[in-house]
């Protein structure tokens, strides 16, 4: 590609060069590697991510762009070191596998480093503070690559996790990008909308997963113009891993079988009330009927109020009628 003019955005490439190293080739990086095998990351997945390791003795980095000549004030404000109150530099990443993060051009802006440590009193990744090339609401992980991939594959496939795109890497799905956490924002959604329409959230199986996966769906749908399928995972599992607990095909297959928004908020919906009950069974079916209302594609209302009869044993006709007065009623 083109040649790097921002100094920052080259020190941010060479500081990944450097952390990669460190994991690959050092008897320091032993310790990253080791818990990187342990999480099944192979040689070609760490080089594709290009996974570095930030070693837990003082001060390695620090003590490597200070010989190389680089200037404390250009230092300080890649936001890779920790000041102290005597102003001296510190390294802010230690003993972390360490993930790259790079802007839509492929360029390296930050870092998100995994706790290798048991110690759970230590966040389990520790993200670039914000600075002049990184704001972590607009990055999406893995988006430069997956854009590519995404021609193909024809869409692209939204997760919480570094490691859950790994592993759809590994499953031969390369559209896989992360909003890193649940907190997508609009301006992650921005990125997507420019690259296709056909969204699939496969955020993590565990409650906080599926209420913003739910959280997502609005969004996506604020935004609007795009073509939404959602994969909920059994067992609370992450993408990650249901890959090591049920294997590649499973999961594509799940992949496969992502529900369309308003199959997943009819699941959702039932999984609120209890369907033996008469009068919850209303309450499901008033909730149902309000949201079948409000698409605005009627073929797409025949679809569900056909599968609401069908799984709730109730007549097509009341279930219509009762859709024709809440119409009327939106109007
Ligand atoms: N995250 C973060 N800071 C944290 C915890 C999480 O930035 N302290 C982001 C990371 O991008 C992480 C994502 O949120 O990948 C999803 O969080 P979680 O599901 O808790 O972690 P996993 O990705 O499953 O991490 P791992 O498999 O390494 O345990
Ligand atoms: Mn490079
Ligand atoms: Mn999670
Ligand atoms: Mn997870
Ligand atoms: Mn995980």
């Amino acid at each position: 590609g083109a040649p790097i003019s921002n100094p920052l955005i080259k020190l941010h490439e060479e500081v990944a060069e450097f952390y990669h190293r460190v994991l690959l080739t050092t008897e320091v990086g032993v310790r990253g590697l080791s818990y990187a095998n342990s999480r099944q990351l192979d040689k070609e997945i760490i080089e594709h991510f290009k996974i570095g390791y930030a070693p837990k003795q003082d001060n390695i980095l620090y003590t490597y762009l200070h010989d190389k000549g680089y200037e404390d004030a250009t230092l300080a404000e890649s936001g890779l070191f920790v000041e102290n109150k005597d102003g001296r530099l510190f390294d802010r990443f230690r003993d972390r596998l360490m993930f790259p993060l790079d802007d839509e051009n492929g360029h390296i802006i930050g870092f998100s480093g995994r706790r290798i440590s048991e110690d759970a009193t230590q966040a389990k990744y520790m993200n670039s503070p914000e600075t002049k090339i990184f704001t972590k609401s607009k990055v999406l992980f893995h988006f430069a690559e997956a854009k590519k991939a995404a021609r193909a594959e024809q869409h692209l496939i939204l997760y919480e996790g570094y490691m859950d795109v790994i592993a759809a890497y590994k499953a031969g799905i390369k559209s896989g990008i992360a909003s890193m956490g649940t907190s997508l924002t609009d301006q992650q959604i921005y990125l997507l909308r420019r690259i296709t329409s056909n969204i699939i959230i496969n955020y993590d199986g565990d409650d906080p997963g599926i209420h913003a996966e739910e959280r997502a769906v609005d969004m996506f749908q604020r935004v609007g113009g795009f073509n939404l399928g959602v994969v909920v995972l059994p067992e609370k599992l992450d993408p990650d891993e249901y890959v090591k607990k049920y294997g590649v095909a499973k999961y594509q297959e799940e992949v496969a079988a992502a529900l369309s928004p308003t199959d997943f908020f009819l699941r959702r919906l039932q999984q609120k009330y209890n369907l033996h009950n008469d009068r919850e069974k209303l309450q499901y079916l008033d909730e149902a009927i309000k949201k079948i209302a409000t698409l605005t594609n009627p073929m797409e209302q025949d679809i569900f109020i056909k599968k609401v009869s069908e799984e709730q044993g109730v007549s097509l006709d009341s279930l219509k009628a009762s859709l024709m007065r809440e119409i009327r009623r939106l109007k």
